[in-house]
């Protein structure tokens, strides 16, 4: 099947030329043993490692591995799934926990592509090695290395949002499916290090698209303590996070706390 890259240099289509992929304009990008490509230029690199680093990629994984964001996972398949989208693309995978299961999911279904895409080399060498029915990128969503419209379905999991590129993405009848956190994501760790936490309100509709759909899912889990800090390492808060509060975690083996998501679907306005 034809993968639907464009060239992050000059915007052509890439075709594939046994491990690389290539423009009209000869410019070139092989593919990693691991199986992905990378398709950010040195030019538009903004840091040596750009995106979630190592450190961070492995607390995921580890967070991941415990299971208690399956129930994440199975309600966006489930939406997803209720398109049935040729061409998926989650923007800003980090190691692919949701991608890999979109693609299950979409398996018998013909002519589907999905595509993993993180500026990330840490979190995308990862998903490449583990998950093979995904395309994974290394690139920035911000100049996203895909022709306008060429996505069905648009997902981002907790990741930077950049409206003009969505727009651009997604198809006419696309769909793009945003989770951010629910009012209450995460707040008995909030109660450590904040006095008065605040509780997250609904994301603001991206320009050029409406709200079509706003579900919310909550559910109270008890965590371990030890699991508990890679879900911290995970977060935005994670640099709060002192030796101290550390300790005070750790008086209990285990803690429950609120997990919550918005699902936010949206169409072309
Ligand atoms: C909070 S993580 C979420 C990862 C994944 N969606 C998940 O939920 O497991 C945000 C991800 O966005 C990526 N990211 C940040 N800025 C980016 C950019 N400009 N282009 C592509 N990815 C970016 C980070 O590297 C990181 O993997
Ligand atoms: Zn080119």
């Amino acid at each position: 099947m034809t993968l639907l890259y464009q060239c992050p240099l000059c915007s052509k289509a890439l075709s594939q030329q046994k491990q690389s992929l290539c423009c009209e304009n000869r410019h070139q990008f092989d593919f990693a043993k691991e199986g992905y490509v990378n398709l950010l230029p040195v030019q538009n690199k903004k840091s040596k490692q750009p995106g979630d680093n190592l450190q961070m990629v492995q607390a995921r994984r580890a967070f991941f591995a415990t299971d208690h964001y399956v129930f994440l996972r199975q309600a966006i398949v489930n939406l997803i799934c209720s398109y049935q989208p040729n061409t998926v693309i989650d923007l800003g995978c980090g190691e692919g926990f949701y991608t890999h299961a979109v693609a299950n999911a979409l398996a018998e279904q013909t002519n589907h592509q999905i595509y993993g895409v993180d500026i990330s080399k840490s979190a995308i060498k990862y998903a490449a090695k583990r998950y093979k029915n995904v395309n994974f990128s290394v690139a920035s969503i911000k100049q996203a290395p895909f022709a306008d419209g060429t996505g069905d379905l648009l997902l981002s999991v907790f990741a930077p949002i950049f409206e003009n590129e969505l727009h651009r993405l997604c198809a006419d009848n696309g769909t793009v499916l945003i989770v951010s956190p629910g009012p209450k994501h995460l707040f008995e760790l909030k109660k450590f290090i904040y006095d008065d936490v605040q509780l997250h309100e609904p994301m603001a509709t991206p320009n050029g698209f409406s709200l079509t759909n706003h579900t919310l899912i909550e559910e109270k889990q008890t965590i371990d303590s030890q699991v508990i800090e890679h879900l911290i390492q995970m977060t935005p808060f994670a640099w709060k996070f002192k030796d101290t509060h550390y300790q005070a975690l750790k008086v209990h083996a285990s803690h429950d706390v609120t997990l919550s998501f918005y699902l936010n679907e949206f169409k072309r306005a």
